[in-house]
């Protein structure tokens, strides 16, 4: 994986990188995210039949082969030609879900041509019928589940976007908006910075589709989200993106998977990297997770090819670490499979 992204850096223009790899203010989130898996060890546990290691599990009722979803990533097309289209089919391939962002580069129409199983994530526009035709129009394309992002009232400050002035190129479609050529604050600007808690069953009525509430880092917010009928959660800094110093989503899950108490599943995103990582996040209560950076590097050199590899690097990594863990399932690991660093 670490590959690939070294190899997209070489092929992206600083701009398109910058946009992709960065994070808000200072970056220590960005960092974070990833560094904090270290502090989290493994407890193994020997002498188990691990001869048949199995990534399967259910999230949201639906069948996934292997529990890391595809997270919303914006502007694919920026990547590679074939953007989220590349994206939909590398994860069908893998048998597992893809998160569409409202600021995709590719339509849903054409996303659902890929047979992908698909959750459409919801940036809500300040103008309510832009949003509700979106939703629609995503329903009618047979996406299954909303996801709702919820820490994004405003855009963070992406210091690095601001150096290079980054847009994304006027050619390019973006179906939500209608045209390229805006840059992701202007994008932003769009959307609405008053959505609350009361809006959550709203759009899960509206959409007739289970929401999904990407966003959340506290036991506070956790227990607001059950009560306003959150199907699933996301335990997620949005990549690092938006506020800067907040805890890394790893340090975080503990929190939010005590306070959700099995009502809902939890999902976690931000730093995934290693099939370790996922391991850790089972283990620490999660249902599976989202990986957003290591497809899109994987999209970036080598198209759908290239996502396809990473997810299945991924898939393998989760096996291996499985058999050595001790733990077969996934669904069987739990918080006696890890242990703080001392
Ligand atoms: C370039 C980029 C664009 C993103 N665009 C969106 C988006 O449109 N909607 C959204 O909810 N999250 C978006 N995210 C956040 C991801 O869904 C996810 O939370 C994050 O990438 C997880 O961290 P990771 O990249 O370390 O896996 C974006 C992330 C990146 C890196």
């Amino acid at each position: 994986m670490w590959d690939y992204e070294a190899a997209a850096a070489e092929r992206l223009e600083p701009g398109a990188y910058g946009y992709y790899a960065g994070g808000a203010g200072d970056e220590r989130t960005l960092r974070d995210n990833v560094e904090a898996f270290t502090r989290w060890q493994l407890r193994p546990r020997v002498l188990v039949d691990v001869g048949a290691p199995s990534t399967a599990t259910t999230v949201l009722g639906h069948d996934v082969s292997l529990p890391v979803l595809v997270a919303p990533v914006a502007y694919q097309r920026v990547a590679h030609p074939d953007g989220e289209v590349a994206m939909g089919r590398a994860a069908a391939a893998a048998g597992t879900v893809m998160c569409l962002s409202t600021l995709a580069t590719s339509s849903p129409e054409e996303v659902a041509a890929t047979g992908v199983q698909r959750w459409f994530q919801l940036y809500v526009f300040r103008d309510l019928g832009v949003t509700r035709e979106m939703v629609d129009r995503a329903r009618e394309a047979g996406f299954t589940a909303l996801v709702l992002t919820v820490d994004t009232p405003v855009l963070g400050r992406r210091e690095r976007d601001v150096r290079t002035g980054f847009t994304v190129p006027p050619d390019l479609p973006v179906p939500s908006l209608g045209r390229g050529g805006v840059t992701p604050h202007e994008a932003l600007q769009l959307m609405s910075p008053s959505l609350s808690w009361k809006d959550v069953q709203a759009f899960a009525d509206m959409a007739r589709l289970p929401v999904v509430v990407k966003g959340v880092v506290t036991a506070e917010d956790a227990h607001l989200a059950c009560e306003h009928g959150a199907a699933a959660l996301v335990v997620s800094n949005h990549g690092g993106r938006q506020l800067d110093g907040v805890s890394a989503t790893i340090d975080a899950l503990p929190e939010v998977v005590g306070a959700v108490g099995g009502r809902v599943d939890v999902l976690l995103d931000g730093g995934i990297r290693r099939g370790t990582d996922v391991v850790k996040a089972l283990a620490l209560g999660a249902r599976a997770v989202l990986a957003g950076r290591a497809p899109l590097w994987g999209l970036v050199v080598d198209g759908e090819m290239g996502a396809r590899h990473v997810l299945e690097l991924l898939r393998a990594e989760i096996e291996l670490a499985l058999q050595l863990v001790g733990c077969p399932r996934v669904d069987e690991l739990s918080p006696a499979h890890v242990q703080q660093r001392r």
